[in-house]
């Protein structure tokens, strides 16, 4: 499926924003912890999540769908994940903390590494050991077992997914744990306070060292999906990229500071408690170094919006992705098709604004295809984005929500 896009059109207006992904999907990943009913609230369907849903179905949670909210409760009557559904996302691996907890075995199909990178999970895995698990982990499939033993555990990187499987096995291991250089993502917070909910003893959420006290019995709980953190920097970096006037409601500003820092030298952008107003009447001439890393710091995940706008600014820009290892070069090469001046050199991008044209890309992840789909608003004429398949992994009618705030896109099959 493509798009068909014909750029130069000023974005505004108003558009709302909508529950996490990625949060959606720790959550989900923590209602194994318990046969109880887990409620939560916008809830987005978007495939990444209908497709995890789909895989706890098929390992015996009831699960319901109404509009944005979705409950799952009951037990799963199997601990091996089935692989078709394993394999269609990497957020199958969220599994594994509370499958272990719980049940004390999990054979999960490995995800493999994607588009950006090989993304291992020796952090998960090493961490599942320290609370006295047997790992076993043979080339496509992982095979844990045992009931998890309270330890301390440093975590050599602050792994989003690993601070969250290791929450989850720890919540309910027998003693008390402490996890040091945790992830402190909006979304792993999200996931710290509703393990609070479910009764768990944790100490030390939002920050870098948890502190878990293990329970017998988690119990069910109802919890609010965070905002995507996201999705509102697509929006807002669509309405830079067309010079526009855009207020994202819905969203929470302070999960994003670092991403509105870059752009405040040079746009308009007001802060309200759940929206953010930006008006761009210039083009930026160019966003100095920007460096991704974890949470508070520039996050991966907005570092293909921030390409584009550095593609199409009227400067100098310098870009260092240090997380994920093919998450550069793929849009770089589509960009400068497009008429942009990006030169990629190991985990740094060198990028001399110009003005862009229309052309045909590919888009080959999630975030990367947004990124070419605000090149090709911005663009003089009309532009094919395919692979968009990708982007409906992340987001909600994308190409319906721009055209809301008058872009030209047409969905060709
Ligand atoms: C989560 O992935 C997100 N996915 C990613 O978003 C996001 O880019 C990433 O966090 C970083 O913020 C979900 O939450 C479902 P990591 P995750 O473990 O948990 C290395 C999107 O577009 N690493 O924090 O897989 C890894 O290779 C997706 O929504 C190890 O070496 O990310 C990478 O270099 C893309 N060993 C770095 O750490 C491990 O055991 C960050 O990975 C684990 C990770």
């Amino acid at each position: 499926m493509d798009y068909i896009i014909n750029g130069g059109m000023r974005l505004r207006g108003e558009i709302a924003d909508y529950g996490a992904k990625n949060c959606a999907l720790a959550l989900l990943g923590a209602t194994v912890l318990t046969d109880e009913q887990i409620v939560l609230r916008n809830c987005p369907s978007i495939v990444d999540v209908e497709n995890m849903l789909l895989l706890l179905s098929a390992m015996g949670k009831r699960i319901n769908r109404r509009g944005n909210t979705v409950s799952v409760s009951g037990g799963l009557n199997t601990t091996s994940a089935p692989r078709s559904l394993a394999n269609l996302l990497r957020g199958s691996a969220l599994i594994l903390g509370s499958t272990v907890a719980r049940y004390h075995k999990i054979c999960l199909p490995l995800p493999g590494g994607c588009a950006i990178g090989a993304r291992p999970m020796d952090i998960h895995l090493k961490g599942l050991e320290a609370l006295g698990i047997a790992v076993d982990e043979n080339t496509d499939e992982l095979v844990c077992q045992g009931k998890p033993i309270g330890a301390p555990y440093n975590l050599r990187f602050a792994s989003v997914g690993a601070t969250e499987n290791l929450l989850c096995a720890c919540a309910l291991a027998k003693g008390e744990s402490v996890l040091t250089n945790c992830a402190t993502e909006p979304e792993v917070t999200a996931l710290e306070e509703l393990l609070v909910k479910m009764g768990a003893k944790l100490y030390g959420v939002g920050t870098s060292t948890v502190r878990l006290v293990g329970v017998d019995k988690l119990h069910g709980a109802e919890f609010d999906v965070i905002p995507d953190r996201i999705v509102a920097a697509t929006y807002i970096a669509a309405t830079v990229a067309t010079l526009g006037d855009v207020t994202v409601t819905n969203c929470n500003p302070l999960h994003m500071q670092a991403f509105l820092d870059v752009l405040s030298p040079h746009v308009y952008i007001k802060q309200y408690s759940d929206a953010i107003h930006v008006v761009a009447d210039k083009s930026p001439n160019g966003y100095g170094k920007i460096v991704t890393a974890p949470y508070p710091l520039f996050p991966t995940d907005m570092q293909s919006l921030v390409l584009t706008l550095a593609a199409c600014s009227s400067g100098d820009t310098e870009i260092r992705e240090k997380l994920f290892e093919n998450r550069l070069l793929h849009n770089a090469e589509q960009l400068n098709k497009m008429g942009a001046h990006i030169a990629v050199n190991d985990d740094v991008a060198t990028v001399e604004g110009s003005k862009l044209h229309g052309e045909s890309v590919a888009s080959n992840d999630l975030r990367g295809g947004a990124g070419l789909v605000i090149a090709a608003l911005n663009a003089e004429g009309v532009s094919t984005v395919s692979g968009i398949e990708h982007i409906n992994r992340g987001y909600v009618r994308l190409a319906q929500n721009l055209c809301s705030l008058g872009a030209d896109i047409t969905v060709s099959p």
